[in-house]
């Protein structure tokens, strides 16, 4: 499995850190290539929590490489709490590479994001707030900064000059435009956040205060600044294994997503290539990773979200709170619908199936085969018109629950019967073989099937 790429098959959150984690300990490179902190995975090890957002995952295993692709969005200040963080704990991030041409999410892009969130009001899209919208808006606008522009005071300053000028103008019409609707409708400054978009200067947008952090963040970056594109070649070339790690997820992907209820990347498998430097060939293997059940953060088209007992048991027993925004997530049952739409599009040869133990006790099980119109047409596959797949309707199968706790299941036979017929028929119906499924948050809750 010399190129080995993973994603997210649902809408984020499937657990792709601990299957990223799980696989990389056969791999000598493990690169992220798309999306920014907007992600956020926790690694059980020996009992110990481990939470990122930036960094790979396989940063636990001494030795490795780990890359930051030229594809993610960079805040460099997250990443440096990140670092030091592992560094206090002992890990030794030293093998940590940042591409030189990622993109730096600057301190305007975070108050654009929420500043244009509060502006859509009831329509906003729910972001993570952490500036991923704007930061890769710039980079398509060729007015980003990149991370080999931290090395370079005068290339610094006046990127920073340039960029900086229109955002000011926006924040501030923003603020105007907040401001005049609080009057018409009478209300004081509740959310604070217009303090961060008023007319006043903000201090946090001062162009010398700015270039200045940024350097002082490019000094204590630069021993981790490299050519990673040819990191992955080499290994690549070499025979070795390296493993894409996608953030997000297929149905939040910019071009094949909810739009406009998805992130401002491509998640999927595809993006690998683009964001890590490669080439389609170098890609051998794309391990889709889903949960047993779906969840969803934010707004958007959900089919098969429950508000019922057994969506309110998937919350509480599977702790859907954000890792990022700590947001309760939606919950629903799992949309064989969807998921046959991320086997095809990210050309999925693998799936990984995690939280099987947090369907324990809901019975019957169900997943969602095909979806209903609103004019009554059955749909076997994932509508690509915005209005048909807002008016779907699920319609689900049913399968025998399972009420034995399995958090201590190790093979396929240590799975009550009911659990195994519940994967066989998802395998079936996704048309993709399931070689992982895990059984709790621990590293070693796992149940491999197959070779
Ligand atoms: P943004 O990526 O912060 O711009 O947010 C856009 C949409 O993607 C929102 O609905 C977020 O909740 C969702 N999103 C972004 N990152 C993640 C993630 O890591 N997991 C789940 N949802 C995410």
């Amino acid at each position: 499995m010399p190129g080995l790429v993973i994603v997210g098959a649902q809408w984020g959150d499937e657990g792709k850190g601990k299957v990223t984690d799980l696989l990389a300990e056969k791999a000598d490179l493990v690169v992220r290539f798309q999306g920014g902190n907007n992600a956020g995975h926790t690694i059980v090890r020996d009992g110990e929590e481990f939470k990122f957002h930036l960094i790979p995952s396989g940063i636990l295993y001494p030795g490795k490489t780990c890359a930051i692709g030229n594809g993610v969005v960079l805040d460099p200040r997250i990443l440096l709490e990140e670092i030091d963080g592992l560094r206090r704990r002992g890990v030794d991030v030293g093998n940590l590479k940042i591409s030189a041409n990622a993109h730096l999410i600057m301190p305007y892009h975070v108050l654009l994001d929420t500043a244009g969130e509060l502006k859509l009001g009831k329509l906003s899209l729910g972001t993570t707030r952490r500036g991923i919208g704007p930061c890769y808006a710039d980079k398509a606008l060729r007015l980003g900064i990149r991370v080999q522009d931290l090395l370079d005071e005068k290339i610094l300053r006046s990127k920073i000059r340039t960029a900086l000028e229109p955002k000011q103008q926006a924040l501030r019409e923003l603020s105007v435009q907040r401001r005049k609707l609080r009057k018409e409708a009478g209300e004081g400054d509740r959310e604070g956040a217009g303090q961060a978009i008023d007319s006043s200067p903000d201090p946090r947008l001062d162009l010398h205060a700015m270039t200045e952090e940024h350097l002082s963040y490019g000094h204590r970056l630069e021993p981790h600044i490299a050519d990673t594109a040819r990191l992955c070649w080499d290994a690549l070339d070499a025979g070795r294994t390296a493993i894409f790690e996608g953030a997000q997820a297929t149905l939040l992907d910019l071009d094949h997503g909810t739009y406009p209820f998805v992130t401002s990347s491509n998640p999927i498998a595809g993006a690998a290539t683009v964001g890590a430097g490669i080439g389609p060939s170098d890609i051998d293997e794309v391990w889709g990773v889903a949960k047993a059940y779906a969840t969803r953060v934010g707004a958007g088209p959900f089919p098969t979200e429950l508000s019922d007992g057994a969506g309110r048991h998937m919350l509480e027993r599977g702790r859907e709170y954000g890792t990022t925004t700590g947001r309760e997530r939606r919950c629903g049952w799992m949309d064989l619908v969807a998921l046959r739409y991320a086997v095809r599009i990210n050309g999925m040869t693998s799936l990984a199936i995690t939280k099987l133990d947090v369907l324990s006790g809901i019975g019957p099980l169900k997943v969602a085969v095909r979806y209903r119109s609103r004019e009554g047409a059955l749909l076997d596959r994932f509508p690509y018109h915005q209005s048909i797949l807002h008016g779907a309707t699920p319609e689900y199968e049913e399968l025998p629950g399972f009420d034995a706790e399995i958090g201590d299941c190790r093979k396929p036979a240590d799975l009550p019967a009911e659990a195994r017929a519940f994967l066989d028929r998802v395998a079936e119906l996704a048309g993709v073989p399931i070689r992982l499924v895990g059984v709790g948050p621990g590293r070693e809750q796992v149940v491999r099937l197959g070779g």
